[in-house]
């Protein structure tokens, strides 16, 4: 069995809560981060090296983008948009969708925005703009981990042009922070830059054995596996109905990992948001994953390990609590309910009694979404120090 490795020892001791003092940690990191980013205009566009093929090569490869997006009729679009032709949003290929994009950011007040820019935009700064109904769980490509080099971003950009659109290398201008953020990521390791980004170690060993609930005196205080799936010496181990964490690593930087275990609604990976089943009989409602369907009946995942078959006749309304939304307006009121439409300046609910109402944006003063994550939010509270930093080690490994 392995020595814990050095770093936990100049943390709080066991027992103490690490949710704030890790987050404070990351918050300083990620203003570094901001920080460094900020710099000077940068050099001209380099176009050796850029071609649709390396493109293509980049997307099914390290990229990782065939992780969480589907194009060209091949891969899964669960976490992510279909970047192919998108017949249930009737949204065409990527090529040609980021002109009606591009537009709509034009009306948010990005003015003269490009549908190059908008796809720069995409994938250089994924949170700047998020494709309704997706959280913002797409890594920034060009850092750690992925941190694909300049030639391979205008190479992955020019392939996404070139479905259903016009790829044009002379329109892909990168912005100037993310050319110097290039240099910065090539100059301090690359890819394996990520490995310095968390100012703490553990011991990968101890934090899988707490993974997969295997610690005696430690029951259940993990136990990751009763819910997450992952391949580990060509097997695949755990509990298959939340998103499968194999080569995690891979594409999410440390942080993120962190995030995860602490705030795990923060970022809800789509396709895994919780539903909710209202009973016609009445009683508390069924809250949880929705596993399957079919005609007759509904079948949910509550908590770690329990499925529930529920027939359709017995349902009263089923809705992702995504769209649970409490709305306070200017005047003071309050409207909880399902959103059940919306348009640019409409918000339509369903409360709880069945009752419709329709809510004016510009007479809103804030939304909030109910919706939270089906993974458990108490570890921040619950893991001592040690057996966090051992299982976000653990994470690490899965690459
Ligand atoms: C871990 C999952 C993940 C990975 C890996 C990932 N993405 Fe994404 N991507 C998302 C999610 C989620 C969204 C929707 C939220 C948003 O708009 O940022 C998105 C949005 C996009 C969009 C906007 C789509 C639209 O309809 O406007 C583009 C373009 C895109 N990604 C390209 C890429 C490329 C290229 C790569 C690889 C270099 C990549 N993504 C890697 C998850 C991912
Ligand atoms: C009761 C089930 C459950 C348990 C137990 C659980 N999770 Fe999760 N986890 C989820 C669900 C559901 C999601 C997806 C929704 C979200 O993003 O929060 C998720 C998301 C994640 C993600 C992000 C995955 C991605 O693809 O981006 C990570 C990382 C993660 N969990 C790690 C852990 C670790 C480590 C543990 C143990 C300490 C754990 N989970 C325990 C249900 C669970």
């Amino acid at each position: 069995m392995s020595e814990p490795a050095p770093g936990p020892e100049a943390l709080p001791g066991v027992g103490l809560r690490v949710s704030l003092f890790v987050l404070a940690l990351l918050a300083a990191f990620v203003l570094v981060c901001e920080y460094v980013s900020r710099f000077q205009p940068p050099p001209q566009p380099e176009l050796k090296g850029v071609s649709i093929e390396r493109g293509r090569a980049v997307f099914w490869g390290k990229g990782q983008c065939h992780t969480c997006h589907r194009i060209e009729g091949k891969g899964a679009s669960v976490r992510g948009p279909n970047l192919g032709d998108w017949p249930e949003r009737k949204l065409p290929a990527i090529g040609a969708r980021a002109a009606l994009r591009a537009a709509e950011r034009r009306a948010q007040g990005k003015e003269g925005m490009t549908p190059a820019e908008y796809l720069i935009e995409a994938v250089t700064r994924p949170q700047a703009y998020l494709v309704e109904g997706f959280g913002a769980a797409m890594p920034v490509v060009w850092r750690p981990p992925i941190a694909l080099v300049k030639e391979d971003l205008l190479s992955v950009l020019l392939y996404l042009e070139s479905q259903d659109g016009a790829p044009d290398p002379a329109s892909l201008r990168l912005p100037a922070d993310v050319e110097r953020g290039l240099e910065e990521v090539a100059a301090g390791g690359g890819a394996r830059a990520d490995d310095s980004a968390l100012p703490f170690h553990g011991d990968a060993a101890a934090g899988r054995r707490l993974f997969f609930d295997e610690v005696p005196e430690k029951k259940g205080a993990a136990a990751c596996a009763s819910c997450h799936a992952v391949e580990l010496e060509g097997k695949k181990l755990g509990r298959s109905v939340c998103p499968d964490l194999t080569g995690i690593a891979a594409r999410q930087p440390a942080a993120y990992l962190v995030e995860s275990v602490l705030e795990p609604s923060k970022v809800i990976v789509s396709g895994y948001e919780q539903f909710q089943v209202d009973l016609r009989r009445g009683g508390a409602p069924v809250i949880g994953l929705r596993l399957a369907e079919d005609a007759e009946s509904v079948t949910m995942g509550v908590g770690a390990d329990r499925e529930e078959r529920i027939r359709r006749a017995d349902i009263r309304r089923l809705f992702n609590r995504q769209d649970l939304l409490r709305v306070r307006k200017k005047d003071g009121t309050l409207v909880v309910g399902v959103r059940r439409a919306e348009t640019e300046s409409e918000l339509t609910l369903e409360e709880d009694g069945g009752a419709v109402s329709v809510v004016k944006k510009a007479e809103t003063k804030s939304v909030t979404s109910l919706g939270s994550s089906a993974m458990p939010a108490t570890y921040a509270e619950s893991l001592t120090t040690q057996d966090f930093v051992d299982l976000v080690e653990f994470l690490r490994t899965l690459r």
